[in-house]
């Protein structure tokens, strides 16, 4: 295939997942965090890691939609809101990668007003350089440069969500 390159096997990604359950395990000893989903891409990495965290969890789902076409960014927009009470509890937000900040920026201001003891955050991928508001990323699974990637949940217009791998994008035009 040349319009698509691996980046992330199905074995690295488990690995790597299983030690972000261990260190939010030991982080959270004690604790009953509620761990939240971001849908749609968040859906296998949200899965496994919670499998690995051996806390009791409350697991919740939000949806936030920023791109709307392909990957051209658009209006920010809530979808679908949790249904848990977080008033004084901890909450890690599960999302499959921070690019530009915008989403998790959007959606922490609106779960902060429900006061919860404390939000952090838990992605999938890191995309630093492109970062455009200021969010602090708790938890990372990987660092990854600026290209597209598909994938693990990941989509390039709703599609390729399913592919057990994490891929870049070589050529767009050939998908
Ligand atoms: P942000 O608000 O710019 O941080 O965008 C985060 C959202 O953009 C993610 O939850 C993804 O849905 C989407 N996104 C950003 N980069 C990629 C990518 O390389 N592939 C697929 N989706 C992406
Ligand atoms: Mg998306």
């Amino acid at each position: 295939m040349d319009n698509y390159k691996i980046l992330l096997s199905q074995e690295t990604i488990e690995k790597r997942i299983k030690e972000l359950g261990e260190e939010i395990t030991r982080d959270y000893q004690g604790k009953e965090p509620v761990v939240i989903c971001m849908l749609k891409g968040a859906v296998y990495f949200f899965a496994d890691l919670t499998k690995n965290i051996k806390l009791p969890l409350m697991l919740d789902f939000a949806r936030l939609s920023s791109y709307r076409n392909g990957t051209t960014s658009g209006q920010m927009e809530l979808i679908y809101d949790i249904t848990a009470k977080i008033e004084g509890r901890d909450v890690i937000l599960v999302e499959d990668i921070v690019d530009s900040g915008k989403t998790l920026s959007y959606f922490i201001k609106l779960l902060k007003k429900r006061n919860p003891a404390s939000v952090k955050i838990c992605a999938f991928l890191d995309k630093k350089e492109r970062r455009e508001v200021d969010i602090n990323v708790d938890y990372v699974g990987f660092d990854i440069p600026c290209g597209f990637v598909i994938g693990y949940g990941l989509d390039y217009a709703e599609k390729y969500r399913e592919f057990p791998f994490l891929a870049e994008i070589v050529d767009p035009a050939k998908l």
